[in-house]
């Protein structure tokens, strides 16, 4: 029994420091920079969240896609497209509201990738198809099919030609008018891609390796590691390519003349998705820790998740393990009814409030419903069963507080701080 006491309170220190602090309840699977630097993210817990990459802050959440988000592009006019497993493509308001402003149905399998041209937005799927949407246009989509089996990647390459690469190894070039042309054939599937300048692609295959097609065809190969490539992203101006594995690491490379020049090592690794910022400077990672991460390209060096911990300034007379838990929330959650409400409502006077009851705040159905009590019993019950559990429809992100001691100190935090 002694022993046991010894162990266990050598083990508290530890996992305070591990106190939770996702903002994602899974992966995050997909990220997307629009060209104004804001930034979205989406993950295996079915919802995307719109960040002020700049203030560390998360604008909204939404939660619609029935399975996980797989993929996030940026569109004109600030919209954002999701596309899931559930087949459906939605489109959202640069002011993300409750519902998608547009669907766009016709998959019939998980839609893997997406990306955007002006008002064409390309989607790849585990049908066996991709399709092109005109989305000014409003018409039915082009419809691509060819591929063996799963197609997992879509890019718009030179001239604007939709580019597809698959589980059958090939990458295919689908001018529009024209037969389709087969630009390059691995003997590997080849799960992403990413375009390059002067017409060159990027294809991320299942045995770790990184092949650089260029205008006329010629193949380099860049050995990014011995695990599948989930992830690849260029730099805007082309120069920088970024490769994620599911084994773990990140590698930065150096296009032109091939050079690694960075493996990224720190936090939030295995990494799901990888994009750079506009001005080249940073990299965005979302991984397995449910983060999203910033990550200085010159250097390859950490900088730090976006929510949580940039934010947690100690306050005055507040429980410091409290606060430190808090982090997980502060993302989405302000305190006092100054700070608004952000992607989640404000939680100032929490404590006997009803649920769904801040004025200005658009709740999702299930806690407009305002029926349940918010108290100290109800808060620790919504974190241990989860907010899924406790309220079945809700769009806050999977969320759970995993040991009774940082839930007791999460209670005795905001007791004090939403007074
Ligand atoms: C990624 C964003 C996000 C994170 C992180 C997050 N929440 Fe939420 N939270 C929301 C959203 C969105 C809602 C509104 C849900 C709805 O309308 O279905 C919400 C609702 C709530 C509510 C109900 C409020 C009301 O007015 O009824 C409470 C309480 C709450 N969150 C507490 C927390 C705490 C405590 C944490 C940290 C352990 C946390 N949240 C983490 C987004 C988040």
């Amino acid at each position: 029994m002694r022993l046991v006491l010894l162990l266990l309170s050598l083990l508290l220190p530890l996992r305070a420091a591990l106190a939770q602090e996702a903002v994602h309840g899974g992966p995050v699977r997909a990220l997307a920079v629009a060209p104004d630097g804001t930034l979205a993210s989406a993950g295996f817990d079915q919802s995307v969240i719109f960040w002020d990459a700049a203030g560390g802050r998360a604008r909204a959440v939404v939660r619609w896609h029935a399975g996980a988000v797989n993929a996030l592009a940026a569109l004109p006019g600030g919209l954002v497209a999701s596309s899931g497993e559930d087949g459906r493509i939605a489109l959202w308001p640069p002011r993300p509201g409750a519902q998608p402003l547009r669907v766009l149905e016709g998959h019939e399998g998980p839609v893997v990738a997406l990306a955007a041209a002006g008002p064409r937005l390309a989607s790849a799927a585990w049908d066996g198809t991709a399709r092109v949407w005109d989305l000014g246009a409003g018409a039915l989509p082009r419809v691509l099919e060819g591929h063996q089996g799963n197609v997992n990647a879509v890019v718009f390459g030179a001239d604007g030609v939709v580019v597809t690469a698959g589980a059958d190894g090939t990458v295919r070039a689908w001018p529009e008018g024209e037969p389709p042309r087969t630009l390059a054939e691995f003997s590997l599937p080849q799960n992403t891609l990413a375009a390059l300048p002067g017409g060159a692609l990027a294809a991320g295959g299942a045995d770790g390796i990184v092949r650089i097609i260029d205008a006329g065809g010629a193949v380099r190969e860049l050995q990014a590691g011995t695990r599948p490539l989930v992830a690849l992203a260029a730099s805007p101006d082309g120069a920088l390519l970024a490769a994620g594995s599911i084994g773990g690491s990140v590698t930065l490379w150096e296009v032109a003349s091939g050079r690694l020049r960075h493996t990224l090592e720190g936090p939030g690794l295995p990494v799901w998705s990888v994009a750079f910022a506009p001005d080249g400077r940073t990299l965005w990672t979302g991984g397995a820790d449910r983060r999203v991460r910033r990550w200085d390209a010159a250097t390859g060096s950490p900088i730090g998740p976006l929510g949580g911990e940039a934010e947690a300034a100690p306050v005055a007379g507040l429980d410091a393990y409290g606060a430190r838990v808090f982090r997980a929330c502060s993302a989405c959650h302000a305190l006092t009814p100054e700070g608004g409400n952000m992607a989640g409502p404000h939680l100032h006077g929490l404590f006997g409030r009803r649920m769904g009851s801040v004025a200005g705040y658009e709740y999702s159905e299930r806690l407009a419903r305002g029926d349940i009590t918010w108290t100290r019993e109800t808060v620790a019950d919504l974190f241990t069963r989860g907010p899924d559990e406790v309220t079945p429809g809700t769009k806050m992100p999977v969320q759970t507080v995993g040991n009774a001691e940082d839930l007791a100190a999460l209670l005795r935090f905001l007791e004090a701080a939403t007074r």
